[in-house]
């Protein structure tokens, strides 16, 4: 496993991150989960992604769990706050209220004294960005998180909050956005932005939450046991990526994959650590085996000529408008 600089920081990160979201405290059942982060630990994956929403805050407690024992000095623990984790007014968003509590509830549910990246999970447009920020230098000056990272901010938003980041000694070294072969709507203004600011990505579905994997085929029901056939949380996820035009074009990538000598799931995480201003992929899986399939992108190379391979296929269906990186208008 090669391991790369989070942004312009000195922290190193496994490039491929392990992420529990749908799956630890929800699809999975406690067995796999432990199993799945075994396995990623065995790959050398060093660095975890969660967040206290997920799972209504029951996926920090199974990584907890899963993690005891380990050396932390040799983790990266990344853990967010904004979506709404209880029924108060003020249990979601920014305020330096929410983020003080919040940090404290992850920190015990992941029994840890610490994380090494804390993110903001979205903008908040009904908190002044000064408060966020002295909330999180703060948590950050109190010893309960090293770095500041952000998820889903536009351009706009990073170029706002480094500034005010950097006034109060607090790195803010990271953005988390949605990015894969098919939805690449970062590309245009908030990676240029990253790469002046320093700050790197740390990016989400990969594989589109599985239909890279191809193992979805048009006109026919999704795999048992597949994200697909979650009804608790999993389907409604992936339900906007299984149309038609989208899997047939997927399916087209099979031979391409199968010429470099990559499973179609390695070739998706592969694709995305192209990008050099992505500092990780960050995987989901719901069993080990799909962990150590997907491990073993790291460190390939893909040529120019199967880039615009890809490209080629995939051109009709690939999202790439900036506008669609947004935050909730109202606060969740
Ligand atoms: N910041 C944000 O707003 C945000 C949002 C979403 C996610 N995230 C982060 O990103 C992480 C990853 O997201 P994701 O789970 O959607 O990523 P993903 O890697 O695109 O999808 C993972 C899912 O695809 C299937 N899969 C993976 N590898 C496979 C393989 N080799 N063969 C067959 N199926 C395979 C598994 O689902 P099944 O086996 O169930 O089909 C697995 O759970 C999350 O855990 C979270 O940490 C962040």
């Amino acid at each position: 496993m090669k391991h790369r600089h989070l942004g312009r920081s000195g922290l190193l990160v496994s490039e491929i991150a392990y992420g529990n979201w749908i799956t630890h405290g929800s699809q999975v059942e406690e067995d796999a989960a432990l199993a799945c982060v075994r396995a990623a630990l065995d790959e050398g994956i060093t660095t975890f992604d969660t967040a206290d929403v997920y799972a209504g805050t029951r996926a920090e407690e199974v990584l907890g769990r899963a993690l005891k024992g380990e050396r932390r000095e040799g983790l990266e623990i990344f853990t967010k706050v904004y979506w709404r984790t209880g029924p108060g007014a003020n249990d979601s968003g920014l305020s330096r209220k929410h983020i003080m509590e919040s940090i404290d509830g992850s920190l015990r549910r992941l029994g840890t004294e610490y994380v090494d990246l804390y993110q903001a999970h979205r903008f908040d447009h009904f908190t002044p960005l000064e408060e966020t920020m002295e909330a999180f230098a703060d948590v950050v000056h109190r010893g309960k998180a090293h770095y500041i990272g952000v998820s889903e901010w536009t351009a706009g938003e990073i170029r706002a909050a480094k500034p005010l980041a950097d006034e109060l000694k607090i790195r803010l070294v990271s953005n988390q956005p949605q990015y894969s072969m098919l939805w690449r709507v970062i590309e245009a203004e908030v990676v240029p932005a990253s790469e002046e600011l320093g700050l790197g990505q740390i990016v989400w579905s990969p594989l589109a939450q599985g239909v890279l994997t191809g193992k979805y085929k048009p006109g026919q029901q999704p795999p048992a046991g597949s994200r697909a056939t979650d009804e608790k949380s999993g389907a409604g996820f992936i339900a906007r990526w299984l149309e038609d035009d989208v899997l047939t074009a997927v399916a087209r990538l099979e031979p391409i994959a199968a010429e470099a000598g990559l499973t179609m799931a390695q070739l998706g995480v592969a694709w995305v650590l192209q990008n050099p201003n992505v500092s990780a992929a960050i995987i989901g899986a719901s069993r080990p085996e799909q962990v150590r399939d997907n491990v073993k992108a790291s460190g390939v190379e893909l040529d120019a000529g199967l880039l615009k391979a890809i490209d080629e296929i995939l051109d009709p269906v690939v999202t790439r408008d900036p506008s669609l990186t947004s935050s909730p208008a109202k606060r969740p």
